[in-house]
């Protein structure tokens, strides 16, 4: 049965003081929970969840209970009324849990011999009988017993002793947040003194033979520490922040209360072993992680419908740290990319949900690209229509008045309406609706005034035939027709179904630059006769995002054209490409994410929006057609790209190198495919850190020269988990899709294939599911192979089975013939026994 955010009521009780004892082992740890209680209605009866708990005690205020005195179940535990004191009382038990047996990575579990825990969101359930919701909050004191060298709670450490330690958390927290790490840990230290002067231990806990990868991350807490005092004016408020590096993770890290345990691949780093991009994905995780603290963790959910209220927001201020920290304008097209690749195709299929969703069946179903990144873009048209200012004193009214508290997404939209004096209520649409809306735009010019005439509409979504107007803030700029800035950008709010714009005083038809920045997380389309021309744009536009964008539309409109038979692509699509190569003033990651191509499931999207069926076989061959005729058509401008973007000296990780390799690894794909990998090869034999080691193996694969380089990739690396993952990883992704089957199919049999590591399981099947036409074959094999694991995995870790089955959520757009395919290996999957609620209910959704 589905849970309702209507059905919420307040819990009729208030958990004054946790103290939990924990005597560690991996087959029967016990667990001691005193829970002091205050009653807050009488008569109500106490409900606490519990999940693989052996009772062994229960008793309040000394006095065990009877066995009529409470019910046990499945799910949790209820202490009758009768039983219950009127006043204060304190709740004693003990259970007995066996962390070695927890395959589900969920409450406490183990990794290579060290204890952790996730219990976000209904963890915590597994580990202690409890009121497991985030509106119950109280302050924590944990006594750790055991024989590992290091025992970590939340908090600050009150003893520490051989085998013993005790933690005292003082800010009041729900269970979710709780944590508990004990293990062979070493630390890499360091320290950071906030503005008001305390002085907090910054620890990065890791396995022996693992420090020597932890000074990035530690550098990245630090920079994160003091930007949140600069920016938000938000200080840490612990002695101690500790983060550990945990090898079998089923997401990327947690923020539970000054112990943020985080899966190792977004802690461990050095030049050899992580590219420019997982450097700057680690620094930005370890930022959101530790902004949790005051977004999430001060301020967190009255209930899981409103995970966007923290994930939205923190999401928010992790890209605006990244931008600051790096080039802005560069973070802002990585995060749109990443906005309509995962967010705008789940939006368009079976799974679309709100942000915030008021029905689920499982919450971890619901850690998704719209709650997170859409969460994020809401947060970000708030910021652009109250502007920088009203932002900021909309957040100080939050933190002011919220400290805390467990809140909604309504006490989080009436800070923005009490302290701005706007209405808010049809914005509100944004969290309460799914769906991506259409924006149509018509321009016209008479008389000096030039008007722009939008349309909106959203498509009907699972559960939301009807879909109400939204308020959508477009920002635009007008250029003229030699490409100068006519205008101030501005900021149109449009609240209607149609609207129109009018500005006055031009002697020539401008040019206009709609959606500058991406303003709102919308599809955009021109009336007929109205779109600029997107090559003109990419050559003037001031605003970077819609310069990009404008390069975007090109080449998508190429790709979509030679998907459904064009030989090539258009001369002028190739002209301003190589214009925009050759432009020096524009930054070398720029040039580098102009030269991206759409990704084929990209291009399969954008067929789909335009009513059209993809047909990933055409698809590819059209990609791979515009690769090459781009290669050619440009072969001594990138050529010399490839030469001047080395970058000299030691590896840094840093915006500016980073930006050039970029830049440079983007032409050598290309060029690939004109020197049969000799420059791969060659770089491939000659690179000293990962960044080009894996780009260039990657080519070599896709040159057909990659079997020597797999193997010595293989030989290399075979020791380093994190290492090999992107092997598997890489194979799959640079495989001919004809290849693609028989690839995975013989690197599941590869000794280090572990199944068990969630790593390691989505490094190969989401590299497999990620090639677009190996994965779609017409035979549906690519489907029976990816079904069968999902089968598999499901009965060892549900949540991660669950969340890759996504790989099928856009199994409409394509051919009667793939449907069938997809559709029988669903229903194949509903049939099973034993499945579990997670895998159940997204193979439900998608089966609509
Ligand atoms: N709160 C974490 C983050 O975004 C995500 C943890 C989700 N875990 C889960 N099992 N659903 O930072
Ligand atoms: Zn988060």
């Amino acid at each position: 049965p589905a849970k309702r955010l209507s059905d919420y009521r307040a819990f009729p009780f208030e958990l004054e003081m946790v103290r939990l004892d924990f005597a560690l082992d991996p087959k029967a740890t016990r667990v001691r929970a005193q829970i002091a209680i205050r009653p807050l209605r009488a008569a109500a009866a106490l409900e606490l969840d519990g999940e693989q708990l052996v009772l062994r005690r229960i008793a309040i205020d000394g006095r065990s209970l009877t066995r009529d005195e409470y019910s046990l179940s499945d799910t949790g535990l209820v202490i009758g009324a009768a039983a219950l004191p009127a006043q204060p009382f304190t709740l004693e038990t003990e259970v007995e849990i066996a962390p070695e047996e927890n395959t589900a990575l969920d409450g406490l579990y183990m990794s290579n011999g060290m204890y952790c825990t996730q219990c976000e969101a209904e963890g915590f359930r597994k580990i202690t009988y409890y009121p497991d919701r985030p509106d119950v909050m109280a302050p924590f004191h944990v006594t750790v017993t055991g024989d590992a060298p290091v025992l970590l709670s939340n908090g600050n450490p009150v003893v520490q002793e051989t085998g013993r330690a005790e933690w005292v958390d003082p800010w009041p927290k729900p269970a979710y947040l709780f944590a508990l790490v004990a293990g062979d840990l070493v630390a890499h230290s360091g320290q950071f003194t906030t503005r008001s002067g305390r002085e907090v231990a910054l620890n990065i806990w890791v396995r022996p033979g693992d420090e020597d990868r932890c000074a990035f991350a530690l550098g990245a807490l630090q920079r994160a520490m003091a930007w949140d005092e600069q920016v938000y004016g938000r200080e840490y408020d612990l002695d101690v922040f500790n983060i550990v590096a945990v090898d079998d993770f089923n997401m990327g890290a947690m923020e539970n209360k000054g112990l943020n345990i985080f899966n190792s691949k977004w802690v461990l780093a050095s030049p050899e072993t992580a590219t420019d991009a997982d450097f700057e994905r680690i620094e930005g995780i370890i930022a959101h992680e530790y902004f949790h603290n005051w977004t999430g963790n001060r301020i967190t959910c009255r209930d899981w419908f409103q995970l966007c209220l923290k994930e939205g927001l923190t999401v928010f201020r992790d890209q605006c740290f990244t931008a600051d920290m790096r080039l802005g304008p560069v973070k802002r097209i990585e995060d749109v990319n990443t906005l309509r690749a995962r967010q705008f195709r789940e939006d368009r299929g079976p799974l679309a949900h709100p942000p915030r969703p008021d029905h689920y069946r499982e919450i971890n179903n619901f850690y998704t690209a719209t709650v997170y990144e859409k969460g994020a873009e809401i947060v970000r048209m708030l910021h652009t229509l109250v502007g920088e200012q009203g932002y900021r004193a909309a957040l100080d009214l939050y933190f002011e008045r919220h400290d805390g508290q467990a809140c909604t997404i309504e006490d989080w939209l009436k800070v923005f309406e009490d302290s701005s004096g706007r209405d808010l209520r049809q914005f509100k649409r944004w969290y309460t609706d799914a769906g991506t809306p259409r924006v149509t735009v018509a321009q016209s010019y008479k008389d000096g005034t030039y008007t722009l005439e939008f349309r909106q509409e959203t498509a009907p979504t699972p559960g939301q035939p009807q879909k109400p107007l939204r308020h959508i803030p477009i920002t635009v700029g007008l250029l003229s027709p030699e490409g100068h800035d006519l205008i101030e950008t501005t900021t149109l709010e449009m609240t209607l179904a149609r609207q129109s714009f009018a500005f006055e005083g031009f002697e020539t038809c401008p040019v206009p630059s709609i959606l500058r920045g991406f303003s709102a997380p919308v599809v955009l389309d021109y009336a007929e006769g109205s779109a600029p021309d997107p090559a003109f744009l990419l050559a003037h536009d001031s605003d970077p995002f819609n310069r990009w964008e404008a390069g975007r539309r090109l080449s998508l409109a190429n790709a979509v054209a030679m998907a459904q038979g064009a030989a090539a692509p258009d001369a002028r699509y190739l002209e301003a490409m190589g214009a925009l190569l050759a432009d020096e003033s524009a930054d070398p990651a720029f040039r580098a994410l102009c030269l991206h191509l759409p990704s084929e499931d990209q291009i399969a999207q954008s067929l789909h929006e335009r009513g059209m069926t993809p047909d990933p076989d055409a698809i590819h061959t059209a990609h791979e057609a515009m690769i090459t005729a781009l290669a050619q058509a440009h072969e001594p401008l990138l050529a010399g790209l490839y030469d001047a973007m080395a970058v000299p000296g030691d590896y840094r990780p840093d915006p500016e190198p980073a930006g050039k390799r970029a830049l440079r690894l983007a032409a050598l794909a290309f060029l690939s495919r004109l020197d049969g990998g000799a420059r791969a090869r060659a770089l491939f034999e000659s690179a000293d850190n990962m960044t080009e080691s894996l780009a260039a193996l990657a080519q070599c694969i896709g040159a057909g020269v990659g079997a020597g380089p797999v193997d010595t990739f293989r030989a290399r690396w075979s020791g380093d988990r994190l290492v090999m993952d992107k092997w598997f990883t890489t194979q799959l992704s640079a495989s001919a899709p004809e290849q693609a089957l028989a690839r995975v199919e013989a690197l599941v049999e590869d000794p280090l294939f572990d199944w068990k590591n969630p790593n390691r399981f989505r490094a190969l099947m989401s590299g497999f599911s990620g090639n677009h036409a190996g994965f779609h074959r017409a035979d549906g094999e690519g489907y029976r192979f990816y079904a069968d694991w999902l089968w598999k995995l499901d009965a060892l870790n549900p949540q991660v089975a669950a969340r890759m089955s996504t790989a099928f959520e856009t199994w409409a757009r394509y051919d009667a013939g793939r449907q069938a395919h997809v559709r029988s290996q669903l229903e194949r999957i509903m049939g099973e026994d034993g499945l579990s609620r997670d895998l159940s209910e997204m193979t439900a959704r998608m089966l609509g």
